[in-house]
């Protein structure tokens, strides 16, 4: 049997227990939208301090209740508790990985880190077990490459916030099965959301066209071709953009527009498009990172 395919492996999988590693910013959005649509959720993080903030996630869902459910405050309350106690959170990725049909890793975005913990999850996941990556820059293909399971490894890539926004790649390899590529489509679609179909390319399709379109911006300016300001109308009212480049740069975060951008440049060194820009690098190291830090390319309260 050649590395990764497995005989097991050509059937769909219906998606019903969810393990999710990482439970930061993205990892407790998706578990939240996973439990509200009915799966059993293991939220899984390393952090203590990290799981007991999931439980923000009721947080978060009383203010989609208040929305959906403005009329009738009892079952919204009643939709809460039963979203509630479809979430389990555990420091214990391994127990939680035994009983999965999916594990969907939103950890930190580091190749090394990434493989390490899905060679180990490989080694006790059932085999119908699908594993998948909310990696938004690392090559699909190289994380699963740490896994006997390429077949059943592809990309899910959700966006922030996740239970507001409809959009989720899904990607696929060389190896994915078309079995696992239909499990994932159908997955994102019972979450209520959007797939698009991607291939493993560098940024899919959102973060290919909108990172080098911000990294544009930043150029135009720093040539004083434009103020920053002018440049956020311009795009906002001749592009029907809803935030300019340097809004929405602050609202990403200049630190993940520098990590991406450098990930690639490396990679791809004679791409113009990829290139360092000296302005952003700049601002990075003085910690000016955008929204969260309160400053970025504009000053937040
Ligand atoms: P985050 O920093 O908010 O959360 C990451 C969490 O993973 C942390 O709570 C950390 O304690 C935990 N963690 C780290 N190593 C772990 C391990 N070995 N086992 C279990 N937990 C571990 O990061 P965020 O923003 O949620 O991003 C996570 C992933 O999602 C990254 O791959 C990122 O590229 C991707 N992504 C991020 C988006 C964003 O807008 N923030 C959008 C789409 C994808």
């Amino acid at each position: 049997l050649c590395r990764g395919v497995s005989t097991s492996a050509v059937r769909n999988v219906v998606i019903k227990n969810v393990t999710i590693i990482g439970g930061g910013q993205m990892g407790a959005g998706i578990a939240q939208v996973a439990a509200a649509t009915g799966h059993r959720v293991t939220l899984v993080d390393t952090e203590d301090d990290v799981l007991k903030k999931a439980k923000g996630i009721e947080g978060s869902l009383k203010r989609v209740v208040k929305k959906k459910f403005a009329d009738n405050p009892q079952a919204g309350e009643e939709f809460i508790q039963k979203v509630l106690q479809n979430v389990s959170t555990s420091t214990d990725s391994v127990s939680a990985a035994q009983s999965s049909d999916l594990v969907l890793e939103a950890i930190v975005e580091n190749l090394k880190v990434k493989q390490d913990i899905f060679g180990q999850l490989d080694k006790v996941a059932p085999e119908h077990t699908i594993f998948a990556s909310n990696t938004s820059s690392l090559p699909i293909t190289d994380i699963a490459s740490a896994t006997n399971r390429l077949d059943r490894f592809g990309g899910l890539h959700f966006f922030n916030p996740v239970p507001m926004m409809k959009l989720v790649e899904v990607i696929a390899t060389s190896a994915t099965s078309k079995e696992t590529f239909d499990s994932l489509l159908d997955f994102s679609r019972v979450l209520g959301k959007t797939p698009v179909s991607c291939k493993d390319t560098p940024g899919f399709i959102v973060n290919r066209l909108l990172v080098p379109c911000l990294a544009e911006a930043v150029r135009l300016y720093e040539r004083g071709h434009g103020s920053k300001e002018d440049i956020d109308i311009a795009m906002k009212l001749g592009a029907g953009y809803p935030m300019g480049p340097f809004e929405l740069a602050d609202f990403v975060g200049l630190d993940t527009i520098k990590f991406i951008l450098d990930g690639w440049s490396e990679k791809y060194p004679s791409n113009p498009l990829f290139a360092p820009i000296d302005l952003l690098n700049k601002l990075v190291a003085e910690g000016k990172l955008g929204k969260k830090t309160g400053e970025g390319f504009y000053k937040h309260k």
